[in-house]
């Protein structure tokens, strides 16, 4: 039977590539480098099945009206929000992600994070190397205790469980959520939290907040100016889900007025594009979008777009599949 003639957009870990090399009539982008639209649009129009991930952006446009070969997006991730799966599907094309594999590591770069920017790590660290270090003293560098504070989770999904989970059991935290639908009470305390009515509750109560919701549509600015009015002036904020999720510059305005504390970001707007007020504060910690890179969790993504696409072109459904 002829192979699925497959493009994967970037590098990924050698034993998913093997793999994809072995099962399917597979072209790979050696080079690395992010496909621009018009690459992505002739992938679509040749390949069976595109395999991107975050850093490519497959908008309305290139679903439009010329033929497509493409039958199958196997996304390289749990995020789908920089495809439109709306214009996918009404092209018949099949969108699949990858979900579960990726939870705990992305939980601990939220960790990381919190306690980074709490306790003014990425400074310390900046300091020792600079040789500017002139040793111990009882004012030195004070950050902000962990153990015992209010955690606020928006968007109580796998991560933000697990992120709950760590800092409940881990930290002993008093764990408080906002998510759009109802979650069974006992099922929140199983991971040590318990659910507020509203995303302001959460930010009035939180001492760290943690954002774990999708990205795109209605969570677009979700947190803006006004909600990070509405955060206590000690708070830091993380974000581990997607950039889009914050307005940049009303954070950088928020922290630079001292509205809040701290934060700590692995993900931007318009990655790579870092903005350049949030890389000049010493209370911003700035990760480059880490969450799921461990050779583990980056090897069981391409483990799970391979079981995906496999199971598409065996005629079964595939087991990730969101349109
Ligand atoms: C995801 O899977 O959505 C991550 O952000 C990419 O690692």
């Amino acid at each position: 039977m002829k192979k699925a003639r497959i493009l994967v957009t970037r590098r990924w870990p050698q034993a998913v590539e093997a793999v994809l090399a072995e099962r399917f009539d597979a072209e790979f982008n050696t080079s690395d480098r992010p496909m621009d639209q018009a690459m992505l649009a002739d992938a679509l129009a040749r390949f069976d099945a595109v395999l991107p991930t975050v850093s490519d952006r497959l908008p309305a446009a290139l679903f439009g009206q010329g033929a497509l070969a493409a039958r199958i997006i196997g996304n390289y991730g749990v995020g789908y929000n920089h495809i439109d799966i709306a214009a996918a599907s009404a092209r018949g094309i099949a969108v699949t992600n990858t979900p579960g594999v990726l939870t705990d590591c992305t939980a601990d770069i939220a960790m990381t994070l919190l306690l980074s920017v709490a306790r003014r790590a990425g400074e310390g660290e900046r300091e020792v190397r600079a040789g500017v270090w002139t040793g111990w003293r009882p004012t030195h560098m004070i950050g902000t205790k962990v153990t015992g504070k209010t955690l606020g989770i928006i968007g109580f999904g796998r991560i933000g469980k697990a992120m709950a989970r760590r800092c409940h059991f881990g930290f002993d935290m008093d764990v408080v959520f906002y998510n759009r639908s109802r979650v069974d009470p006992a099922e929140a305390a199983r991971h040590g939290a318990r659910q507020l009515d509203t995303v302001e509750e959460v930010l009035a109560a939180a001492d760290f907040v943690s954002l774990h919701c999708p990205g795109g549509g209605e969570n677009t600015g979700l947190i803006d100016a006004r909600r990070l009015q509405a955060m206590k002036p000690s708070a830091l904020l993380i974000n581990t889900a997607r950039g889009d999720i914050v307005d940049e510059a009303a954070l950088a305005s928020a922290l630079a007025e001292g509205r809040i504390a701290g934060a700590g970001l692995d993900v931007y707007a318009a990655e790579p594009h870092v903005p350049e007020a949030l890389r000049q504060m010493e209370n911003v910690v700035l990760l480059p979008h880490l969450g799921s890179a461990t050779a583990e969790t980056r090897i069981a993504m391409g483990m799970k777009v391979v079981d995906n696409i496999t199971a598409f072109f065996e005629g079964r459904e595939p087991p990730d599949r969101v349109a």
